[in-house]
This record gives C-alpha cells, structure tokens and sequence, in this order.
C-alpha cells in the first residue's frame, strides 16, 4: 500500500476574474518510507497539492489517499495519518512552545506524551524556548514549533512544505538531521522546497510541477543522470552577447552556462573571447538538480522531457 496516493486530481479555481485550473491530472505514488520532492516554480500548484491531501481544500476531480484512507470519506483517519509543517507561519500566541505541542497532541487524543515533546524540543532546538510565548519567538523559532507540531503524534506520513523557508543554516542542519532520522525509521517525507541543493541531497524520488502537471518524476539520480551536460561557471563584470545571456544563469557577477560535451564548452568559450567578454574564477563542473530542473521548466509544454545542451549549441 502506499503512503499517498494521487489519482487524477485537478483543481480548479473559480473567482471573479475567471477561473485557474491550479493542478490537471495529477497521478503518483510515494511509497511507505520514502523521502519524495515536489518541486515546481512559484504557482506550480505545491500547496494546494499539499492542502488537498490535507483536507483543507477539496480537489476538483479526482481521489487522494493517506495510508489507504480517503482523505474525503475517511478524513479523520487520513488526518491522524498525516503531518503537516504547513508553508505560512500560523500560530496561536496565547500559549507557550510546551503547551502548543500539548495542546496538539490532544487534538489528536495522544496522552501522556512529554517525553516525546521533550525529545522533539531537544533535536529541534528548542529546548530552552520551551516556556517562551509563541509571540516572543523569532521567526525561524516559530518555524521549528511548526515542525515540532506536525510531528507530536508521530505520523507515518510527514509533509514538509518549505520548511527551510527563512531558516538560518544551524536550522537547517538541524531540522535535515531529525528528518533525515525519522526517515530511517520508516516515515515517508513529502517535501517541497525551492532549495535544490537540499532535494537533491535528501530525496530518493522527486517529481516536477509546472502550471498544475506532473512535468517530471523519477529517481533523483536519474534526473542527474539524464543532464550529462557540463557546467561553465565563471565571473565578469561586461555584458554576455545577447545569444549567451539568454541561455545563461546569472547571478550578480557569476554566470553559469550548460553545454552538452567539451565541444560545447569550446564554443562558448570562443564565443566569449570574440565578444571581448573578461572572465574570472572559470571552472568546469557536472550539471546539477537546479540545471535539471531549469532545462525541464523552460521545456515548451508540459510532459516534454528534460533536453540537455543549449540552443548555442546546436548553431555551433
Ligand atoms: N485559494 C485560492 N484561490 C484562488 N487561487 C488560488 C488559491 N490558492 C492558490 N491559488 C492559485 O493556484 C496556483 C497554485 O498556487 P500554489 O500556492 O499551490 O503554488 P505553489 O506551487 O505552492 O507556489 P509557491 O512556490 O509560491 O509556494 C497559483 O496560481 C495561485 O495563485
Ligand atoms: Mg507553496
């Protein structure tokens, strides 16, 4: 049985200005144990993916399952089944870290559960937040109570929606390591962030959204695989020739072009020389999940497969 499944579901929005089809036929599985992306540009349709398996939102067509039970006739079972770090920062300011996690754990009538808040508050960090009102937490604290209360009632499903969102790297570490940790343990992870490094890093399957479709799914290292091309990484402070900068990721002075092979890598390296372009700190590496991820955004339509290589290229 798998831990969720997805079966045909779309969603639809309807408002004064028309409607938005936010998710069109969305079908996968992940299995028990798994630690899945989703990954998908601003509006891709993640969270309300999320918020349906959640039960927050209804989808439009289609069914979604939590360890056998539909999230529809079986909500409550489907519910306890599940835990959410939700992508907004909600809290109730009223009561303390410990008691917000006590408070949770009775929502889902679990009893006598301090050793384990103790536990979460240990590998969370927050330890010595434990008697501090929610309003005096910092945002990132917030964020770890957030994590704290998805998890009170040790859900076999945890969904993580960009945790990592304003969270300082100590954090991060911290919060990978303790997921990272149930994982082993046998709890599947649906996450979805908009650090690619981190995905790359901690999922075994990642599926792609773009505009409401499933644009890629498969194992991360196969993703990798599928972008053979090499990376041209590089600084300059003058202007790329307009050919170059269209297919170039640039980040303030550093510059990053994919080619497919060493040939490649030649001709934009020519191509530089003629236009005059001055290059610092050059260096050749292997095209990463971001790489993968970019080709397979700027694909024409959705369900096109990932292209490696560049439009450069091909005139070369
Ligand atoms: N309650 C709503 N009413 C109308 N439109 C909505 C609603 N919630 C989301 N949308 C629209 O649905 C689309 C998908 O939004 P969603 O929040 O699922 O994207 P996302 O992939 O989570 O993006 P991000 O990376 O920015 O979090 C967007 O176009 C958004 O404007
Ligand atoms: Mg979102």
């Amino acid at each position: 049985m798998p831990a969720v499944s997805f079966q045909g579901v779309a969603k639809t929005y309807t408002g004064a200005r028309g409607t938005l089809r936010a998710l069109d036929g969305v079908s996968f599985d992940i299995e028990e144990g798994e630690f899945f992306g989703l990954l998908g540009p601003n509006g891709a349709g993640k969270t309300t993916l999320i918020s349906i398996l959640a039960g927050l939102a209804r989808a439009t067509e289609g069914r979604v399952k939590v360890m056998g039970h539909d999230v529809r006739e079986d909500y409550a079972a489907a519910r306890r089944s599940l835990g959410i770090v939700p992508q907004e920062l909600v809290f109730d300011p009223f009561f303390s870290v410990r008691e917000t996690l006590r408070i949770q754990s009775g929502y889902f009538g679990v009893k006598r559960n301090e050793a384990w808040i103790d536990e979460l508050l240990q590998g969370l960090g927050l330890a010595d937040k434990a008697h501090a009102n929610m309003r005096q937490l910092s945002g990132g604290m917030k964020r770890r109570v957030l994590v704290a209360q998805a998890l009170v009632h040790k859900p076999p499903v945890i969904v993580l929606d960009e945790p990592t969102a304003g969270v300082d790297v100590e954090l991060r570490q911290t919060l990978w390591q303790f997921v990272a940790q149930l994982n082993r343990q046998g709890h599947a992870v649906l996450l979805t962030t908009h650090y690619l490094e981190e995905a790359e890093a901690l999922c075994g399957r990642i599926a792609m959204l773009k505009q409401g479709r499933v644009v890629a799914l498969d194992r991360t290292a196969t993703l990798l695989a599928a972008a053979q091309g090499q990376m041209l990484r590089f600084k300059t402070d003058d202007p790329l020739p307009p050919e170059l900068a269209a297919q170039a990721r640039v980040t303030g002075r550093m510059a990053q072009v994919a080619t497919r092979d060493a040939a490649g890598v030649e001709a934009v390296l020519a191509r530089l020389r003629t236009a005059g372009v001055r290059v610092e700190d050059l260096e050749i590496g292997r095209a990463d999940l971001e790489d993968v991820f970019l080709s397979i955004m700027q694909g024409a339509r959705p369900g096109a497969p990932a292209v490696a290589g560049s439009a450069l290229e091909a005139r070369a």
